[in-house]
């Protein structure tokens, strides 16, 4: 065909991948085709708008280092990752549910003995945090390698020192033969996802804000089990309802105890005002018996 018009062009375009031999391939980049021109055929771009696009996504990956990925942000704060999120961890029933990564995941964060204090010297309240990773059943999963990671009491995380080299308020600790966890760390605060960036400018020209409600990030993997990613956000927060990624779930508030100074479970004096969390985690049996995602 060559003569090409806006009735026959996505028919057109769909047609030139025919041939593609992977069939999810296939599927995966003719309807991303199909919806791409219904987009455009409901909106109707200017020239104008549409080179906007190009130098917005441009400038999306012009902002992507090897510590920032634009891209995942704009895909969170556009609902895509809680969407994908959603379509792969259906069927939640008596286990932990699941929210997203977000980009300050570090892997091989060290590993420090349970009753460890993770903050690495950043600042905030004392926070002691406890519980059990379980099977659905309720049986307690000894040796479970559970990573934590959190944002101090500024809102940063300790990848977004520019000076800092070593891990702070992120650490792995494991299971005990109970199947229980604790380490001392501090109260999570709210904070605002990067914005100085395009995906920035998407939010201040939408009247978005770009804050997370105050959360504690776990990553739980055991042996037949799946990796469990997830949050605890702390109830209260004035966020809850307006997640700029749209992580929040019901099920994963928690309230954070406020504790007066006074003797700690562990039989640390504190002389401060600290806060307690008590959680049991469930995680998911694996169907492959490997660990997944
Ligand atoms: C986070 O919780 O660390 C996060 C998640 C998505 C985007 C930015 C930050
Ligand atoms: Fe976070």
């Amino acid at each position: 065909m060559r003569e090409f018009s806006e009735e026959n062009l996505t028919e057109a375009v769909v047609q030139r991948f025919a041939n593609t031999p992977d069939p999810r391939l296939k599927l995966l980049i003719t309807s991303l085709v199909r919806h791409l021109h219904a987009y455009v055929r409901e909106v109707e771009p200017s020239f104008d708008e549409w080179m906007g696009a190009i130098h917005f996504l441009t400038r999306a990956g012009q902002t992507c280092t090897d510590k920032r990925q634009e891209f995942i942000l704009l895909s969170d704060t556009l609902g895509i990752s809680m969407l994908v999120d959603a379509i792969n961890h259906r069927n939640r029933e008596g286990v932990t549910e699941t929210t997203v990564l977000g980009p300050f995941y570090v892997e091989n964060a060290p590993e420090k003995p349970l009753g460890s204090d993770v903050t690495g010297g950043l600042k905030g309240d004392p926070l002691y945090a406890e519980g059990t990773v379980c099977a659905p059943d309720g049986k307690p999963l000894a040796n479970a390698i559970m990573d934590v990671w959190q944002s101090d009491a500024d809102g940063f995380y300790d990848v977004q020192y520019a000076d800092r080299k070593e891990a702070g308020l992120r650490a792995r600790v494991r299971t005990d033969a109970k199947g229980r966890f604790y380490f001392w760390s501090v109260m999570p605060t709210s904070y605002p996802i990067p914005y100085d960036g395009p995906v920035g400018d998407m939010l201040k020209a939408t009247k978005r804000h770009p804050y997370r409600p105050a959360h504690l990030h776990f990553l739980i993997a055991a042996e037949g089990y799946e990796t469990l990613i997830t949050h605890l956000f702390v109830d209260g927060d004035q966020y809850l309802d307006s997640d700029a990624v749209f992580g929040v779930k019901k099920s994963l508030i928690r309230t954070y105890t406020r504790q007066d100074p006074g003797v700690a479970p562990d039989g640390r004096n504190m002389a401060v005002t600290w806060y307690r969390l008590n959680n049991e985690f469930r995680l998911k049996l694996s169907v492959s018996r490997n660990h997944v995602r």
